[in-house]
């Protein structure tokens, strides 16, 4: 059966990490907001360059050009068919509530909201160490999941990278707008007895699954 999940945490805590978990062993489709844009900035888009104005600075880009974007991939028989990972959407109480409106309208039904939490100083730790492909978007860390071969990925063979936005203010900036922004929505899908508390300062397989024994998989 498929999972239908909303992976929600701050900066650097694993969501990507996660995604790429659950997308390879449930086969359900990943929509991940900032993957999205990024590839948006890459390809020099309208909505890339808005974007790239928001994230370089650390601040969550606009809610109506990112409910649109996100409505519009969970739209795709793709997405119906296999189901989905949110990673990284909704991000403002104003995203949940429109995304709500959507799964209603559209009779599906949410599996669960994990909220992955961590220690501040260990996702600092995360982010300052993570380099990813510039290619496939595999996720790597200088001393967690280093690479076999020092900057290439050992999927594709293709360069690593340091996101742009790694640098300490912004990470600084993106911790300060996911207290102020992001926690509500944990706090939205609470009222609902939809959010998942989990402790995503074990590793990466024991993370895993505490989400998959609540689903019961
Ligand atoms: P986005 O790309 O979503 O970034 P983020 O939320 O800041 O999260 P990250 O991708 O930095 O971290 P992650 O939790 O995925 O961690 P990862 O698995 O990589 O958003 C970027 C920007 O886009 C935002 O700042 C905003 O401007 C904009 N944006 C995006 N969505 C938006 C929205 N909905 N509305 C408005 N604006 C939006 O892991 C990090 C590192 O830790 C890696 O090196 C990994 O190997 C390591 N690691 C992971 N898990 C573990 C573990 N369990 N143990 C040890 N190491 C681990």
């Amino acid at each position: 059966m498929s999972v239908r999940l909303i992976l929600v945490g701050p900066p650097g805590v694993g969501k990507g990490t996660q995604s790429q978990l659950i997308e390879t062993r449930t086969g359900a489709h990943p929509l991940a907001s900032g993957v999205i844009f990024r590839a948006e900035i890459d390809a020099e888009t309208d909505l890339g360059q808005l974007a790239k104005s928001y994230i370089d600075r650390g601040e969550l880009v606009p809610n109506g050009v990112t409910i649109q974007m996100m409505l519009k991939r969970l739209r795709s028989d793709e997405v119906r068919r296999k189901g989905f990972i949110l990673d990284g959407f909704p991000r403002t109480v104003r995203q949940a509530e429109a995304l709500d409106e959507e799964l209603e309208k559209e009779e599906i039904h949410l599996d669960v909201v994990v909220s992955l939490e961590v220690d501040e100083e260990i996702v600092v730790h995360r982010l300052s160490g993570r380099i990813g492909c510039t290619r496939c978007g595999e996720i790597y860390h200088r001393f967690n999941k280093p690479p076999k071969r020092e900057g290439f990925c050992d999927k594709c063979n293709s360069p690593l990278l340091v996101r742009e936005d790694d640098n300490p203010d912004t990470i600084r900036e993106r911790l300060r707008v996911f207290w102020e922004n992001t926690k509500p929505v944990v706090d939205h899908y609470e009222s609902k007895r939809l959010a998942l508390h989990v402790d995503a300062s074990k590793d990466p397989e024991d993370v895993y699954r505490q989400i998959m024994e609540h689903l019961g998989r």
